[in-house]
């Protein structure tokens, strides 16, 4: 186990890289396993989802070696149809797996995937997705077995806006017979990256980014060298962090247009924002003003990946807040954490409600899953005195290098072994 120690207080100054989307490469790689064609995922973040997905598909019989920061995969070789148990409890994504798979072997087995602990996580609509292009599935024993004579195109109309269901049923579809539509489908930028992505390899997909996405079946796919784009969550949680410590902070690479929503609340809580390309500067010298609500919504509306992240941030202005959570069931558990360093914070439901206090104060904390570790980590950066975050394996799955960025923008943070 290893956790941070935090000396909180310094404001911070300085510019950080943003690493490649965890959200865009996850899918991608599973995607790998759609084609023979040699791949190359470009400045790919180190971090333990991806190390997991590795694993998987070398377990599938697909090589895939890091070079630098890129990622080299090669599936010609890929034998087998079963994600292993283990890895597919540590990861959600693994489930992105379930269409590729099928589409290459028209078998898969896989266990109930697993990941951040935020709610209920079902996979019905990955399910039912599949089956309408002609998946048998049965479920049984805590594995979903899947098998299929061929994939058809189909028409798909998704009962709530699903990311992963929508890129599982994207990976299924590009080499079926035919043509499938996606309706009421996601519409996160990752997904357009999935798209740009499998069109680069030959695939025939328009409409991502839109609610209705139309995948045209072909026969092969190719190989090819791929840039994913920049992780906005990661950016948001810098920029959150500059808001909360003060000082000023760029961000290079992520798209502005991606964290609109969060840009709009962090301007109304005070902050000077300046956008150009590709860098986002947010600088602030002094206590801010809370916004009064935040809802969490599919994309465009505020994601629910900033939302711990957004609520700490919302514990040291002036003012009250109502921070609501639509996505996820229990998002909060990162909130009796916080309260130990001083916030005020009531959780009804899906409701947090929150009463600015002046600064928290350095505590000994646990991180419970990646977003509220995150949190966690700022509050530190931004309290008076030492904080200590334990159990910091959750930070690590989407954040790569992360004390090393924060120091660098002159946090005072540690890893240490406990
Ligand atoms: C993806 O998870 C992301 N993970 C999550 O990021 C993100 O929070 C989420 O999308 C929403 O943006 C990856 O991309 C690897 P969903 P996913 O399916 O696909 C319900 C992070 O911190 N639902 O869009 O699991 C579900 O219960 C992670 O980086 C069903 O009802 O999210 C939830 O209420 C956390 N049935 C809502 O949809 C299903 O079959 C949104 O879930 C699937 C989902």
């Amino acid at each position: 186990m290893e956790k941070y120690v935090i000396n909180g207080g310094n404001k911070l100054y300085g510019s950080v890289k943003i690493q490649s989307a965890k959200n865009s490469v996850l899918p991608i790689l599973a995607a790998t396993v759609l084609t023979d064609g040699k791949i190359t995922v470009l400045n790919v973040p180190k971090i333990s989802d991806v190390n997991n997905m590795v694993k998987i598909l070398t377990r599938l019989g697909c090589k895939a070696v890091f070079k630098g920061n890129d990622l080299i995969i090669d599936s010609s070789g890929a034998n087998s149809f079963e994600i292993p148990s283990e890895l597919a409890h540590e990861l959600r994504s693994s489930v992105f797996l379930l269409g590729s798979v099928i589409s290459r072997f028209k078998m898969a087995k896989i266990a109930y995937p697993g990941g951040c602990d935020i709610g209920l996580r079902p996979v019905d609509l990955h399910l039912t997705g599949l089956k309408r292009l002609g998946v048998q599935i049965t479920e049984k024993n805590g594995y979903i077995l899947c098998k299929c004579d061929k994939l058809c195109g189909n028409e798909i109309m998704l009962d709530c806006p699903s990311v992963g269901a929508t890129e599982n049923i994207m990976l299924a579809a590009v080499k079926a017979d035919g043509t499938t539509t996606i309706k009421n489908a996601a519409r996160e930028p990752e997904i357009e990256d999935l798209q740009k992505f499998l069109n680069m390899i030959g695939a025939k997909i328009k409409g991502a980014g839109s609610g209705t996405i139309v995948i045209e079946g072909v026969e092969k796919l190719g190989g090819g060298e791929f840039l994913p784009i920049a992780d906005r969550i990661e950016a948001g949680t810098f920029l959150i962090a500059a808001a909360m410590c003060g000082g000023e902070v760029q961000t290079e690479c992520a798209c502005a247009e991606n964290i609109s929503s969060l840009l709009h609340k962090l301007r109304e809580n005070g902050c000077k924002i300046d956008i150009n390309n590709d860098k986002i500067v947010l600088e602030n010298h002094k206590r801010l003003i809370s916004v009064k609500s935040i809802e969490t919504q599919p994309y465009p509306g505020f994601p629910t990946d900033l939302q711990a992240q957004i609520t700490a941030l919302c514990c040291i202005c002036g003012g009250q807040s109502i921070i609501t959570e639509n996505l996820f069931e229990t998002r909060f558990k990162y909130v009796p954490e916080l309260k130990k360093m001083g916030a005020d914070i009531t959780v009804i439901n899906r409701s947090a409600f929150v009463r600015g206090i002046d600064r928290f104060k350095g505590a000994t904390v646990i991180a419970h899953d990646l977003r509220g570790g995150a949190a966690l980590v700022l509050a530190g950066l931004a309290a008076e005195g030492q904080s200590e975050i334990l159990d910091i394996s959750h930070i690590d799955r989407g954040y790569g290098a992360f004390e090393y960025k924060l120091r660098s923008l002159g946090g005072d943070i540690k890893r240490l072994s406990v």
